[in-house]
């Protein structure tokens, strides 16, 4: 299972680097923003660090102008995934990029049909939203069980990015279900870590070393 950061944020990402554990980054427009810095200077620190899959979104919605942002946005480094909304231009442009070997995480993704037709169109990765179908009153897990399932049935080579995650339980989830990455906030990351008995079992380990006569 890999496990990537879904943050724009450097000390964030230094952070759970240093933990080594990190296989890649998410950011989108969103994420860029809220760091306050130009979208180049945040792309570059990140690519600086991490050697694994980093998505970085186009704002164009026609295919020209997507494929055009792609091929100047793959030129930040060998790591550089081109994340493209799902449409129909978006899709034309995931087959023109993956044609060309430009990485690909087809994005906005929330249903199993949108699912299919991205791994159709060659996308390195998919990301369907689990926590925004949650906020609308739809089991986000449901269709990582279905998408899953129907990538295994074909035997595609899309890999799925469990994306819109918004605790640790839906972490859990996409483990079991065998989803192949998740991509997680900082705060849910620390929350993984996170077990009371621990803590208190370490409390107990250092009480119980100082009664050791020395
Ligand atoms: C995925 O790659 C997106 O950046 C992200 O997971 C969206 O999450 P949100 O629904 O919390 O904005």
């Amino acid at each position: 299972m890999k496990i990537f950061i879904d943050s724009a944020d450097i000390n964030e990402i230094r952070e759970v680097h240093s933990w080594g554990i990190l296989d890649g980054v998410t950011t989108n427009p969103t994420l860029i923003a809220k760091t306050g810095k130009k979208f180049d200077t945040c792309i570059r620190e990140i690519v600086e660090l991490v050697k694994g899959p980093i998505s970085v979104e186009v704002i164009s919605s026609d295919w020209e102008g997507m494929v055009k942002e792609a091929r100047e946005l793959a030129k930040y480094g060998e790591w550089i995934t081109i994340k493209i909304p799902m449409s129909k231009d978006g899709l034309k442009a995931v087959k023109i990029l993956s044609e060309e070997k430009i990485k690909t995480n087809m994005t906005l993704v929330f249903s199993p049909n949108q699912a299919i037709l991205a791994a159709k169109a060659g996308a390195t990765f998919v990301s369907p939203f689990v926590g925004r179908l949650d906020d609308i009153s739809h089991f986000g897990m449901e269709i990582i069980s279905d998408i899953v399932q129907i990538y295994k049935n074909y035997n595609f080579k899309t890999e799925i990015i469990v994306a819109s995650v918004r605790n640790p339980l839906h972490v859990v989830t996409a483990g079991k279900l065998g989803a192949h990455i998740v991509t997680c906030p900082y705060q849910v990351l620390e929350l993984m870590i996170k077990h009371p008995l621990t803590d208190i079992g370490i409390k107990k380990f250092l009480e119980d070393y100082q009664k050791i006569p020395k």
